[in-house]
């Protein structure tokens, strides 16, 4: 059962020039898309839930889903993670119910409190055999907490390579959450779709050995919009970051983590519409939820080839073994 934290996968994908898609679930067709995937293009995956998520469709019924998933594919090398934690009364939760990796985004609190609290959840969190991911720097667009910087105030709230490096040095955290030009969301760009590479690789150079995170990395795919606004939707301009700049950015830039939830809505969305316009008499669940789970599987198995992670799962599982990760304490009860 090769449930496992990120290390053994941020271990490979640094020097391999890789990343591991790490994918938002919200119910069962979402999941069985982007495991479907996976299994088919041999990639290592996360599977993270939002504080939404854990609200939306409750922990226990998410737990088995997840569960169900792993059974199904033994030879998959999986971590679950904790998305935008903002509390470590939410991160303790998470260690209770068998999450592998978690997220403490103190992104926009003052930076001296980032710190404490990032690494206060390292504290607690590593000695029960769990990850830290943290966020530093102000993502671009509508985020959280974060509402409406603008394109041209984006420079000044890019992830600053010192300031990044005395993040790590005084947290000890796992892996970095870094603003680069991303936003969450279908509408990351007013004008031309472009990447902070040379911060990127500024970061890196900074901080040698980090993995690096990139958050809103969906590509907002056009046929998706095409489809939604064909049939009754309504998302003109919507734009994402292109997956050419996602490939650039994971072979060379120790980007090692991709977040990816838009596109999935976008596909199921998408799908959902097609049918509900097409078939106006439609009305059993699997006939549209079994189209939008289709479309997800397509995205995310073309996803993976754009994080270069396709037939990285073996090897991926090998360093698993090597490093003889003990389970979090939850999975020895
Ligand atoms: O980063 C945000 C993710 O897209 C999760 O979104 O909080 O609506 O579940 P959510
Ligand atoms: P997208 O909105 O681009 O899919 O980003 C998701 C994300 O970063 C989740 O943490
Ligand atoms: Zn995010």
């Amino acid at each position: 059962m090769p449930l496992m934290t990120t290390k053994p996968m941020f271990d490979l994908a640094y020097d391999g020039g890789f990343a591991v898609g790490a994918f938002n679930v919200n119910n069962m067709e979402i999941t069985q898309g982007i495991i479907s995937a996976c299994a088919a293009e041999k990639s290592p995956l996360i599977l993270q839930i939002s504080k939404g998520a854990r609200k939306y469709a409750n922990m226990r019924f998410l737990r088995h889903i997840i569960a169900a998933a792993v059974e199904e594919h033994p030879e998959l090398p999986i971590a679950i993670h904790l998305d935008h934690g903002d509390t470590m009364d939410l991160v303790k939760a998470c260690l209770n119910d068998g999450f592998t990796s978690v997220m403490i985004d103190g992104s926009h609190e003052p930076y001296e409190e980032n710190v404490k609290l990032t690494a206060e959840v390292v504290k607690t969190a590593h000695p029960a055999g769990v990850v830290v991911e943290a966020e530093l720097g102000i993502l671009g667009g509508i985020e959280e907490h974060v509402v409406g910087v603008k394109a041209e105030e984006v420079e000044k709230f890019l992830t600053d390579p010192e300031e990044a490096r005395d993040f790590w040095r005084r947290t000890k955290v796992d892996s970095l959450a870094i603003a680069i030009g991303t936003s969450h969301g279908a509408y990351k760009f007013k004008h031309e779709a472009k990447l902070a590479m040379d911060r990127i690789e500024q970061i890196m150079k900074t901080c040698p050995g980090l993995p690096l995170v990139m958050h809103g990395s969906s590509s907002v795919p056009q046929e998706f919009i095409d489809l939604i606004n064909k049939y009754g939707g309504s998302m003109p301009n919507a734009k994402g970051v292109p997956e050419e700049q996602i490939y650039a950015a994971v072979t060379q830039y120790g980007v090692c983590k991709v977040n990816i939830d838009t596109d999935l809505r976008l596909a199921l969305t998408a799908k959902i519409r097609e049918v509900f316009a097409t078939k106006p008499s439609e009305f059993d669940p699997r006939n549209y939820l079994g189209p939008g789970r289709e479309a997800i599987v397509t995205m995310v198995r073309r996803k993976l080839q754009a994080l270069n992670s396709v037939g990285k799962a073996e090897a991926v599982v090998k360093q698993w073994q090597k490093l003889g990760e003990p389970m979090p304490a939850y999975y020895k009860k």
